[in-house]
C-alpha cells in the first residue's frame, strides 16, 4: 500500500510515457518546444511494465493512466497497454491524450485492453485551435474523439482549459457540443505548470466564472452523490441529467485532502504530487538489478514524504522544475 503521513492511500498511478508533444499549447510550452529527454533516459517498455506490475501487485494500485507529453507518440504504447491489461490483478487502464493519431489507434488500443480516454480540446474553432496550439490539427482531434467513442473507449471525457479573451466565450458552445456527442466535458482551471513560468492568478478563468457562464444557458445541479471522493473534477447534472459537466478547480477548490495519486515520469522518477519539488529515482534501482521488494520499498518511502497540499496558496510557492508536459498532468 502507498500511504502517506496524512493517511491518504494512492491507488491511482499516472505514468508519463514521453515528454514530447506534437502540439505547442501556449499555456504549456514555447513555440520551439523543450529540451526533450534523450532515448537512454526514458524507461524502456519492459521497465514501464515491470514498474506498473509492482504497483498493481505489491502496492495496491488499481487504476493506471498513461499520459505524456503526448502518449500516442510512444511507439510501444499498444504493447504496453496489452501487457498491463494482462496483469493480475488487472488495473483499470486509461489514457490522456491530445487526440492526434487517435483516429488511427483507438480500435487497437481498445483491443489491447484500454478502458477509456480523456482528450484535451479547448475550442471548437479551428482558427482559435491554431492560435492556442500553434498547429493546424483541429480536425485530427475531432476525428480522434469520434473514433474513441466508436471504439468504446467510454466514457470519453474532454478536458478544456479556458483562457480569458481567447476561448472563454466558448464555455456554453463546448458544453452543447459535448452533450450532442455524448462526451463528458470537464473545464480545468489553468495551473502554474507552464514551461515559460508565465502563469498569473489574475488571468486564470476560475471555476466560479465558468459556472456562471454555463448557467446562462444550462441548469446545473450538483451531482447528488456529490461526495467528490478522490476525483479532481466536481460534477453537475446538466438540465436535470443524466448528462454531466465537471470542473477541475485545482487552484480555487483544491482536492489535495482526498488525493489518491502517485506519478511516474518517463525517465523513471516517482513524484508524490503534481506540484512536488522532489522526486525519487526508480530508474537507477531498476537498472542496477534491484528486487521488486526493494523497488516497492523505495516507492513507499517516496509517497510517505507527500506534503499536505500543492502549496499554491503559499506566498512562497515555487513551481516545480519540470513543466506539466514532463510530469504528465
Ligand atoms: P479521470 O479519472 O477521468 O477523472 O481523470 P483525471 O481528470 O484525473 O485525469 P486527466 O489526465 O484527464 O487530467 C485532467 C486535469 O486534472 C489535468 O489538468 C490534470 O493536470 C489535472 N490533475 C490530474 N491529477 C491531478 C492532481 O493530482 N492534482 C491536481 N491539482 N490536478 C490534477
Ligand atoms: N493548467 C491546467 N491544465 C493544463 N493542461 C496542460 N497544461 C495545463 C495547465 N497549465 C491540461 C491539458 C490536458 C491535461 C492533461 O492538462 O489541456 O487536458
Ligand atoms: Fe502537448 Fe498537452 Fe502541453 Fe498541449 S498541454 S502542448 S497537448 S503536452
Amino acid at each position: 500500500m502507498l500511504i502517506d503521513t496524512y493517511g491518504r492511500i494512492a491507488t491511482d498511478l499516472r505514468v508519463s510515457l514521453t515528454d514530447r508533444c506534437n502540439l505547442r499549447c501556449t499555456y504549456c510550452m514555447p513555440e520551439e518546444g523543450l529540451q526533450w529527454l534523450a532515448k537512454p533516459e526514458l524507461l524502456t517498455d519492459d521497465e514501464i511494465v515491470r514498474l506498473v506490475s509492482i504497483a498493481a501487485t505489491d502496492l495496491g494500485v488499481t487504476e493506471v493512466r498513461f499520459t505524456g507529453g503526448e502518449p500516442l507518440l510512444r511507439p510501444g504504447l499498444v504493447g504496453i497497454v496489452e501487457r498491463c491489461a494482462a496483469l493480475d490483478p488487472r488495473p483499470k487502464l486509461s489514457l490522456t491524450t491530445n487526440g492526434i493519431g487517435l483516429a488511427r489507434t483507438a480500435k487497437a488500443l481498445r483491443t489491447a485492453g484500454l478502458d477509456r480516454v480523456n482528450v484535451s480540446l479547448d475550442t471548437l474553432r479551428p482558427d482559435v485551435f491554431h492560435t492556442l496550439t500553434r498547429r493546424n490539427r483541429h480536425h485530427d482531434v475531432i476525428d480522434g474523439l469520434t473514433a474513441a467513442h466508436e471504439a468504446g473507449l467510454t466514457p470519453v471525457k474532454v478536458n478544456s482549459v479556458l483562457m480569458r479573451d481567447i476561448n472563454d466565450d466558448e464555455a456554453c458552445d463546448l458544453l452543447g457540443w459535448a452533450l450532442q456527442h455524448d462526451y463528458e466535458l470537464r473545464f480545468i482551471e489553468q495551473m502554474p505548470l507552464d514551461a515559460q513560468h508565465g502563469w498569473q492568478r489574475r488571468d486564470m478563468v476560475t471555476a466560479a466564472e465558468i459556472l456562471e457562464r454555463l448557467s446562462a444557458r444550462f441548469t446545473l445541479t450538483p451531482e447528488v452523490s456529490s461526495i467528490r471522493g478522490s476525483a479532481p473534477a466536481e460534477r453537475w447534472l446538466v438540465d436535470g441529467g443524466p448528462a454531466r459537466v465537471g470542473v477541475i478547480a485545482s487552484v480555487t477548490r483544491p482536492f489535495c485532502r482526498a488525493c489518491d495519486r502517485t506519478r511516474l515520469t518517463a525517465d523513471g522518477q516517482v513524484r508524490n504530487c503534481l506540484f512536488a519539488r522532489e522526486e525519487s529515482d526508480l530508474r537507477t534501482a531498476v537498472r542496477s538489478g534491484a528486487s521488486d521488494q526493494h523497488i516497492a520499498e523505495l516507492w513507499r518511502a517516496a509517497m510517505w514524504g507527500k506534503k499536505a497540499g500543492s502549496g499554491l496558496d503559499d506566498p512562497a510557492f515555487l513551481q516545480p522544475e519540470r513543466p506539466m508536459s514532463a510530469i504528465g498532468g
